[in-house]
């Protein structure tokens, strides 16, 4: 028995579990105080977080994983982005963000953002304030020291994804100075300006999005720190990319693969764990000896034990012999839940050639 949330224009989730303590009147009588007391928990968490010091960006509510199902909120600065997956929450707006504003009274009200997101293309929307005129939608903001470029009123994606954030500094003893690295559907490039900072010899970024690689580009001149003359941007698909390299003989000592769930060209839909075993056989022609894989799936639809069986059968299938290094995923401000998969979507293997 559970008291739920009841979303019925959700195209699939229907409800979503409030408590499954009795009485439930008494629940559903106190929901409100209930909604501040989550809430509280969740922002008191974060401000005890010494790691999240160390960046602009980070969830002060990560949705099921603190109690508050399709919830989640993303301080990005002096900003901060309330993102609905529920349309439930619409009609909690002002008791979000008045608490919000009690334990930050620094965050302004114009600088407080709202988004509906969703499985279906006609959720995915811009914030819905974002197109009032006194809203400065672009700033930047820094991470572990480098300075990104965000945008909130001009893309569905803001410019960095944050939940990849914990991963990123996880991942930096593993990027060695003088490596040569190619990070693959880089998007606006947080892990090529990572990887330079860390002290990569050359980074190669490819995305088949023009725009996302001139954000890159932005980023770069952003951090005059970063040599620029050591980073390369192509405009391409990764298939196409790696066939590239392949014929130029290229080879690089890290590889960075994070692509979208699922991809169309066109006319069919292709799965990212489908579409792993040709990657890999690509990827590993241009990996170096000892060199390393990172390979990322972005969908609570497969499971992490699912997930590694299906890239140890490629391996097995190519005849290519990889150690397993770390298993990444979640972490720190992104909390997950043991009997909640669905919060689990994010998943990465540290792969070594050997
Ligand atoms: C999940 S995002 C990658 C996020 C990135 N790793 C980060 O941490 O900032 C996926 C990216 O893949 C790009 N993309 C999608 N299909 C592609 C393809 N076939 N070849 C190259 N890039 C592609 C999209 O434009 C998007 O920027």
């Amino acid at each position: 028995m559970a008291l739920l949330m009841h979303d019925p224009l959700h195209k699939n989730i229907k409800a979503r579990v409030w408590s499954t303590k009795f009485p439930f009147d008494r629940e559903a009588q106190h929901f409100t105080a209930g909604i501040q007391g989550r809430l509280d928990l969740a922002f008191e968490k974060r401000v005890k977080d010494a790691a999240l010091k160390q960046r602009d960006n980070y969830y002060i509510v990560f949705a099921e994983a603190d109690q508050l199902p399709g919830l989640f909120i993303l301080r990005l600065k002096d900003r901060v982005l309330i993102q609905f997956y529920t349309q439930f929450w619409n009609r909690y707006k002002s008791i979000i963000q008045t608490t919000l504003q009690e334990v930050f009274p620094e965050i302004k009200d114009e600088n407080i953002w709202f988004q509906l997101r969703g499985e279906t293309r006609e959720l995915q929307k811009l914030p819905t304030n974002s197109t009032e005129p006194e809203r400065r939608d672009e700033f930047h903001l820094q991470e572990f020291g480098l300075q990104y470029l965000i945008r909130l009123g001009s893309s569905y994606d803001h410019g960095i994804y944050t939940d990849m954030s914990s991963i990123r500094h996880i991942l930096a003893p593993q990027i060695k100075t003088n490596a040569s690295v190619l990070n693959l559907y880089s998007y606006t490039g947080a892990f090529s300006l990572w990887a330079l900072k860390l002290g990569a010899k050359d980074v190669t970024s490819v995305d088949l999005s023009p725009k996302y690689i001139e954000w890159l580009q932005h980023n770069l001149g952003l951090n005059p720190e970063l040599n620029s003359t050591q980073h390369d941007a192509l405009v391409m698909s990764v298939d196409e990319a790696l066939d590239k390299f392949i014929s130029e003989g290229k080879k690089f000592d890290f590889i960075i693969c994070d692509p979208p769930s699922s991809s169309s060209d066109g006319e069919k839909r292709t799965s990212a764990i489908k579409a792993y075993r040709d990657l890999i056989a690509k990827m590993d022609q241009v990996l170096n000896p000892q060199g390393r894989l990172v390979l990322f799936l972005n969908t609570h639809q497969v499971t992490n034990q699912k997930f590694e069986k299906t890239i140890q059968d490629n391996l097995k299938e190519l005849r290519l012999n990889y150690k397993l290094g770390t298993r990444l995923s979640l972490g720190q401000d992104c909390p997950t839940l043991k009997n909640f998969p669905e919060g689990s979507y994010l998943k990465g293997l540290l792969l070594e050639k050997i």
